[in-house]
């Protein structure tokens, strides 16, 4: 399995904090906001990790991480040009994850605890084939995507909904077969004119291939000022002085 992270965007909500670097660089306790999805992803045994970013910023991602040897992974690194939705990002990766399964993350898509149930499941229960996403009750759902559940199988999910079928959101980290390259290319612009991946994931809803576990611990979307402050004071007590790197 290849690990796919997206950390393009311009963080327009975290001016002036994102004008001089990327969002996904900010502190979140003791590391940078990105240390964790690779973490998260480290935990699970993958260690073929790509960043997706924009030319202003890969030569700091490269800077923090370099060939990822120091962190016991290996790490390359992709440009996405425009910014037109998390799809458009994950177009980029396609050469290096192509025949093979993927756990794709948002860059600040911040999990209290590991995520290794939730890679399990999709092996053991899936045997690495369709779908996979994790799902984390909020008061808020109109915010996400959300989804709507019948048994063990995601039904749909609603992108930003107005009225919310449910409280679930769909989080940042997504599991998918190699089929979604053959998927990706039938995706057109949502009608704010991005490249949805709930779009991706309605698809394998389709195909009622979609599954989900539910987070276990604390989730933030560390994008707004209030997040990363909540996400920061608890990830510092999670990893504490002893622990000096990934
Ligand atoms: C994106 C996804 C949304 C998901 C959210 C999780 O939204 O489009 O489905 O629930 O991430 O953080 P965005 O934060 O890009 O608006």
């Amino acid at each position: 399995m290849k690990g796919i992270v997206l950390a393009g965007g311009i963080g327009s909500r975290l001016f002036p904090l994102t004008k001089a670097t990327n969002k996904t660089l900010l502190p979140i306790g003791r590391f940078p906001m990105i240390y964790y999805p690779i973490m998260n992803m480290k935990q699970c045994g993958i260690t073929e990790i790509m960043i997706v970013t924009n030319q202003l910023h890969i030569g700091d991602f490269a800077s923090v991480f370099g060939s990822g040897s120091e962190y016991g992974v290996h790490i390359v690194y992709a440009v996405q040009e425009k910014a037109l939705g998390i799809v458009d990002a994950l177009k980029e990766a396609r050469d290096f994850s192509y025949g093979d399964s993927m756990m794709l993350f948002l860059g600040d898509c911040i999990f209290e605890k590991p995520i290794h149930y939730f890679h399990t499941a999709y092996v053991q229960k899936q045997n690495g084939k369709g779908a996979r996403v994790l799902l984390y009750e909020v008061p808020d759902p109109e915010r996400f995507g959300v989804a709507t559940i019948e048994g063990d199988l995601i039904t749909e999910i609603e992108e930003k909904p107005k009225y919310p079928k449910s409280n679930f959101a769909v989080v940042g980290a997504y599991l998918y077969d190699q089929t979604a390259w053959d998927k990706i290319p039938h995706i057109t612009p949502s009608a704010r004119g991005e490249y949805e991946i709930t779009s991706l994931n309605n698809m394998y809803i389709q195909e009622r291939s979609m599954q989900y576990d539910v987070v276990q611990g604390k989730w933030f979307d560390a994008g707004t000022f209030q997040t990363l402050l909540d996400a920061g004071s608890v990830m510092m007590e999670v990893y504490d002085n002893s622990q000096k790197d990934l």
